[in-house]
């Protein structure tokens, strides 16, 4: 099956389908990236608050070099440089007397750091020129806090992650970054029906949406697969969760129909 990426600005390539990790409980997550690994995923979304990479980790050590090797993963070398990257951030320091993965204040709401977001950003500056990181990117940031990087940056962003699929299109924040040149990463790229406010509110849920399901139809293809092409097909990468084998092998299957045509900066698919 060919692979389908998209172009960093620093020129390194994405691929278009990864696997999300959040929800997936540890002693699940192995089986999920091995299914993953086996089906010709070569990106795996993590986060420390996830509270799974460990298992992750062990994961990688049980299938690298066997089902995959280890430099066709992207990116490489990633423990080494996030071990790096965590040790100069003082991030081990930062988590440490909280019992909360997030610390929480007495009426539970997350406390935030003081600290101006560009600074951070200057700080991870200084781990691509010390060649610990390849790239550093965004998530969550809004198109003000976007400018606000671009204009006091000297490596931009190469993604900025947030949410984005049918029923939150974002397209003005999507083209904001696209021009800058810099990627997007769309997470609960099916709509998440399993976050923690799905069950509490009426909200529809996006894979029973009837023009979902319609479309799906008319060319014979899963929801889940109409969802996640409507995303790539505005050149965002996309990263589906599932604990589910079969799931985790049909969403893979969205690369297998599309084919990449490169226009300047953008890389845009096509039917193959
Ligand atoms: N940066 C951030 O702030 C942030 C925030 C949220 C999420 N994320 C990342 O984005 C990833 C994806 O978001 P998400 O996990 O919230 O939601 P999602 O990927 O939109 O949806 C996951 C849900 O869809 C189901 N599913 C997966 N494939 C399916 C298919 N082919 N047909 C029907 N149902 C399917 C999964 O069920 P099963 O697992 O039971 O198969 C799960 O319930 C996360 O895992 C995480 O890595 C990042």
């Amino acid at each position: 099956m060919a692979s389908h990426y998209v172009t960093l600005n620093t020129g390194a390539e994405i691929p278009i389908l990864d696997l999300g990790t959040w929800q997936i409980p540890g002693e699940k997550v192995n089986q999920s990236i091995k299914t993953a690994l086996k089906n010709n995923y070569k990106h795996i979304d993590c986060a420390y608050v996830y509270q799974n990479e460990k298992e992750i980790g062990q994961a990688f050590a049980d299938t690298v070099d066997h089902i995959i090797q280890r430099k066709d993963l992207f990116p490489d070398r990633v423990e080494e440089g996030m071990q790096m990257a965590l040790k100069n951030l003082h991030l081990d320091t930062i988590f440490q007397g909280h019992d909360n993965i997030l610390p929480l204040d007495d009426d539970g709401v997350p406390i935030t750091g003081n600290e101006d977001y560009k600074t951070t950003w200057k700080a991870m500056e200084r781990l691509v020129d010390d060649g610990l990181v390849k790239a550093i990117s965004l998530s969550n940031f809004n198109t003000k806090q976007v400018d606000n990087i671009m204009e006091n940056c000297s490596i931009k962003p190469a993604v900025n992650q947030f949410e984005t699929h049918p029923y939150m299109t974002c397209n003005r924040w999507i083209q904001q970054c696209q021009r800058s040149d810099i990627a997007v990463t769309a997470y609960c790229p099916l709509g998440s029906r399993n976050r923690p406010d799905a069950t509490v509110s009426d909200n529809p849920i996006l894979l029973n949406d009837p023009v979902v399901q319609s479309i799906g139809k008319k060319y014979n293809k899963p929801p889940a697969q109409v969802c996640l092409r409507f995303n790539i097909q505005r050149s965002i990468v996309v990263i589906p969760k599932s604990t589910t084998p079969l799931r985790i092998t049909e969403n893979s299957q969205i690369s297998s129909y599309l084919r990449p045509v490169k226009v300047e900066n953008m890389q845009i698919f096509l039917d193959g």
